[in-house]
């Protein structure tokens, strides 16, 4: 998918679907895989390094990342995350952390929010660089929503999500995240736009749908409710090491192939043919 596509996806009864990734070997996985778009979210802070928000995210870390996904998928949008108040420092600094995410091999960059750095989003769309908004449950802005809590249920604050997004919209964002709003909420801003909304948590009538990778495969914590495992990652894992782990305690593994292995050169070649980087030892 490319940038373009996202208008011609929005027709009837065509739905995006967009999946973080994070690092080179699940973002392969996510190459081959026929999802559509690849968003390096500042969610890393969290699933990556073990922060308690996204708070801790920097335009280094996320460049840091960004490279390494962009490594591995070639054939796909890939969209990064402009982490905590990078746009709120004004347009220079701003303009710094989407060059590291651009250069980093991000195709556009997501922007959490629009009140006050409307300006900074205009700018950057007129420098070419495509961007995603998003509203709703914006989990830069934990602290203020004291905590990860719905957003859009009373009138007030529901007119205030459909004004963001129209203003999305004129300001020149090619496509809108929402977070968890209720569903009609959703329905109503979706079909108030004509750029592509993607919802997570925000229900069924979206034109398309974004999930953490680690949610999804149960990989990581235990989920917000309006996740489907697709996976029980978790629980295969430790399994696997596990056994793993009486294998090698029961004498098991290795089978006596160690010989084999010290005098092959074999491991090499084999990476090299399946295109993967050969073992280092
Ligand atoms: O950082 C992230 O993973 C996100 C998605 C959940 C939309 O922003």
């Amino acid at each position: 998918m490319k940038i373009t596509d996202f208008y011609s996806y929005r027709k009837p009864g065509r739905r995006i679907s967009m999946i973080t990734a994070y690092d080179y070997t699940l973002a392969a996985l996510a190459g081959e895989s026929d999802v559509d778009c690849v968003l390096v979210g500042d969610s890393l802070a969290m699933v990556m390094h073990g922060h308690g928000s996204t708070i801790a995210a920097t335009a280094d870390m996320m460049a840091l990342h960004t490279a390494a996904v962009a490594r591995a998928v070639k054939d796909k949008l890939i969209v990064g995350d402009m982490p905590f108040l990078s746009v709120r420092k004004g347009l220079g600094p701003a303009m710094e952390a989407v060059e590291k995410l651009a250069r980093a091999g991000a195709q556009a960059v997501k922007i959490e929010g629009v009140e006050g750095h409307g300006e900074i989003i205009s700018h950057i769309i007129k420098s070419d660089i495509p961007v995603m908004g998003h509203i709703g449950l914006t989990p830069q802005s934990v602290n203020k929503f004291g905590g990860y809590k719905a957003q859009g249920k009373d009138p007030a604050s529901a007119e205030r999500l459909v004004a963001q997004a129209l203003e999305l919209e004129r300001l020149g964002c090619f496509a809108l995240v929402l977070e968890c709003v209720p569903e009609e909420l959703a329905k109503r801003i979706t079909g108030s736009l004509k750029i592509p909304v993607i919802g997570i948590g925000a229900g069924r009538f979206t034109d398309g749908q974004v999930l953490v990778l680690h949610d999804l495969l149960g990989l990581y914590g235990e989920p917000p409710p309006f996740v489907k495992k697709y996976l029980d990652g978790r629980r295969l894992v430790v399994a696997a090491l596990n056994n793993f782990d009486k294998e090698v305690k029961n004498s098991v593994f290795p089978e006596c192939k160690g010989k084999e292995y010290a005098n092959s050169e074999k491991h090499g070649g084999l990476a090299e043919a399946q295109g993967r980087p050969a073992l280092r030892r």
